[in-house]
Parts: structure tokens; C-alpha cells; sequence
């Protein structure tokens, strides 16, 4: 379910940039909006950007610059301007092992989000918390859990059902999810993807979601924000950019090797055409020119002194913008 055309985006970031001390930039310009009811991707590979566009999300940091929207208005500051945002926005992160804390009891775990919202707990009867609590964690494929256990008592998918538990018992209008699966084994990764995509179309509930996989992607959101060293470089429909990318960086990653955990993400060799192998950061990008210049198998002298311009084209399917001088025609 999205929202009709015109319906302010319930989370915008509008040319948004993030410098860290020491003078990393961690976003350069970024441009991107969720409708309500949405589910919006974002991919890249480490180092790109994506998980500093979800702590921006979550009020956790400031933008250096630009404007950060939620439903229209300015994001609120500090911790009770926050605490309405908050409510409003579930997160599920990427290691389970670290998001849940050991001491706690599963109870207490899943009514968090109730808790600090101050809507249960004093007004309501402790049985009818349990209540709600069981009743979430049957809905994430966890019935009859023992609201007394630790976390540790449940494996890695296991604890991710637990933390999309107490992501939704608030009812939230989003849910951010900043690579839940990638710690996951194989088997239950897609166990983990469906529930979300379930639980994002029964609720009406925007979906931001972090991949270094466009595949994955493609197959979990509607539109896509393709993320290089900090800039999104290609942007639209999810099925589009993936199968038919402009920029020459989509491409790379559509033939990377895919690999599960952040330390061990490289973009593959690629054959005719592809950009050059590197890690993450390798190959020198110029803040002048195109970010991708160093890596690019299409650059041209203009690529290292000029910044390309975002070019906006209709599609079918759905508007795309890329930033590329030579970009991949199909
Ligand atoms: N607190 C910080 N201080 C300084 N630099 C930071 C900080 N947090 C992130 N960065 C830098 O900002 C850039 C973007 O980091 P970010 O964590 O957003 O990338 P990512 O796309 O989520 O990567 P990954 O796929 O590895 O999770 C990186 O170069 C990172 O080193
Ligand atoms: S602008 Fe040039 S360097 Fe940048 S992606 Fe396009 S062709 Fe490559
Ligand atoms: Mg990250």
C-alpha cells in the first residue's frame, strides 16, 4: 500500500550532508524521500553512507547541513522533542547478538518501545502488557515464548524475530531496517525478509531498507537509492535501476560477488565493462569530479575535474535520476 501522489513523505532528507570530525564525509548531498505506506532501499557497498542515513532516521545524529523532514515538519531535537518521532519509528538492526540486551528478559525486551513511549506499564494492568507482548511475538513466529527467557536462550533468527517484536508492538507508521539478515544464516534469511514484507503490507508501514545487495533489494522494495562514498548516485523504480542501471557504479554492484558480512564485501572482477576490483574505499575519488571517477571504466578527463550533473528521466515503471556523464544506455 503506498500513498497516493502528494502525500508528504513521512521521512525526507533533503540534500542532506554528514562530516564527521576529522573531516569524513559520511554524506554528501543526499536526496531521498519514503511515502507512507512505501518501502524504499538503500544499497551500497561499506562505507557508503547507509547506515549514517539510518541514524539520521532514527534522530540518533544531526546533519552538518540540509533538512531532514518527518510527515513535513522539521525533525524534532533532543530527547523529548524526539520522543513523538520515536513512537513513531520502529528499527530493526543488523546483529541481533548486540541490539538485545543479554540482561534483560523478553518481556521487557518487546514492551520497551511501550514503555519509553509512556503509553503502558503505569496505566496498564502488568497481565495485559504480557498480553500484548505474547501477542506479538506470535505474530513474529515466536508463540508461547517464555516472556521470562533471556535472549540468549534463541539463535541469530531467533533473536531477529524478537527484535522485530519490539520494533512493532508500537504500531509504528515506519520500520527501518539496516541490514537484518546479513548476520543471519542463509537458511532463516528469507524467513526474516518475508516477515517483514508481511508485516509492512498487513500495517500499511513504510519500510526503509539497508542492503549491500541490489538483488535482495529488488526483491523487497519498490524504489532504490543506489549509495557511492556518501552520494546516492542512481535513484528510482527497484526492478529498473537493477536490471537495466544507468550509472556505471549500479552496474558493479549488480555483478558483485555477494557476500554476507561487511568485512568481507569486495565488487567482483568485473568481465567486459565493469569497474575495477577494489575494497571499499580503494581508488581515489575526487571531490571535484565524479565520486566514482577512480574506479570507473567510462571515465573521460572531464569525469576527474567536472561534477555530473543529476540527470531526471521518466520511465514506465517510475521517475530515475542518475549522476553520470556517460551513462550505461540499454
Ligand atoms: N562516528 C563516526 N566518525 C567518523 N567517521 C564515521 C563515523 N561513522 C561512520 N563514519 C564513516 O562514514 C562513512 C560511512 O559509514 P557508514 O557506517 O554509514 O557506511 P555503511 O554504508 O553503513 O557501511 P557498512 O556496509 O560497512 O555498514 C565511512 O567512511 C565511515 O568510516
Ligand atoms: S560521470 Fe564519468 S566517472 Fe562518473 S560514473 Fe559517469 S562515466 Fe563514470
Ligand atoms: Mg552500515
Amino acid at each position: 500500500m503506498t500513498a497516493p501522489p502528494g502525500t508528504p513523505a513521512v521521512i525526507g532528507f533533503e540534500h542532506v550532508s554528514k562530516v564527521y570530525r576529522g573531516g569524513r564525509v559520511a554524506l554528501d548531498d543526499v536526496t531521498f524521500s519514503l511515502p507512507p505506506g512505501g518501502r524504499l532501499g538503500l544499497v551500497g557497498e561499506s562505507g557508503s553512507g547507509k547506515t549514517t542515513c539510518v541514524r539520521l532516521a532514527l534522530g540518533l545524529e544531526r546533519p552538518s547541513s540540509g533538512r531532514l523532514t518527518f510527515r513535513s515538519d522539521p525533525y524534532p531535537r533532543g530527547r523529548r522533542g524526539l520522543r513523538p518521532l520515536r513512537r513513531q519509528v520502529g528499527f530493526v538492526l543488523q546483529d541481533p547478538y548486540d541490539s538485545l540486551d543479554p540482561r534483560m528478559r523478553l518481556g521487557e525486551i518487546v514492551a520497551e518501545p511501550l514503555r519509553s513511549a509512556g503509553r503502558a506499564v503505569p496505566g496498564r494492568a502488568p497481565g495485559e502488557v504480557a498480553g500484548l507482548v505474547a501477542g506479538q511475538l506470535a505474530a513474529v513466529g515466536l508463540p508461547g515464548a517464555d516472556l521470562r527467557a533471556h535472549p540468549s536462550r534463541y539463535s541469530g533468527g531467533g533473536r531477529q524475530r524478537i527484535a522485530i517484536a519490539r520494533a512493532l508492538i508500537g504500531s509504528p507508521a515506519v520500520l527501518i531496517c539496516d541490514e537484518p539478515t546479513s548476520s543471519l544464516d542463509v537458511s532463516v534469511q528469507s524467513q526474516i525478509v518475508n516477515l517483514l514484507l508481511e508485516a509492512s503490507r498487513e500495517r500499511g508501514l513504510a519500510l526503509l531498507f539497508v542492503s549491500h545487495d541490489l538483488d535482495l533489494i529488488g526483491r523487497i522494495t519498490e524504489t532504490v537509492a543506489v549509495m557511492y562514498r556518501g552520494r546516492v548516485v542512481e535513484a528510482g523504480p527497484a526492478q529498473l535501476v537493477r536490471s537495466a542501471p544507468r550509472h556505471p557504479y549500479t552496474r558493479a554492484l549488480h555483478d558483485a560477488v555477494p557476500a554476507s558480512h561487511p568485512r568481507e564485501r569486495r565488487l567482483a572482477r568485473p568481465s567486459a565493462g565493469g569497474a575495477a576490483a577494489g575494497g571499499a574505499l580503494a581508488g581515489g575519488a575526487s571531490r571535484s569530479g565524479c565520486v566514482f571517477a577512480g574506479r570507473c571504466p567510462r571515465a573521460t578527463p572531464r569525469c576527474h575535474s567536472e561534477r555530473p550533473p543529476t540527470v531526471r528521466e521518466q520511465s514506465p515503471e517510475g521517475p530515475r535520476t542518475y549522476d553520470c556523464f556517460h551513462p550505461i544506455s540499454s
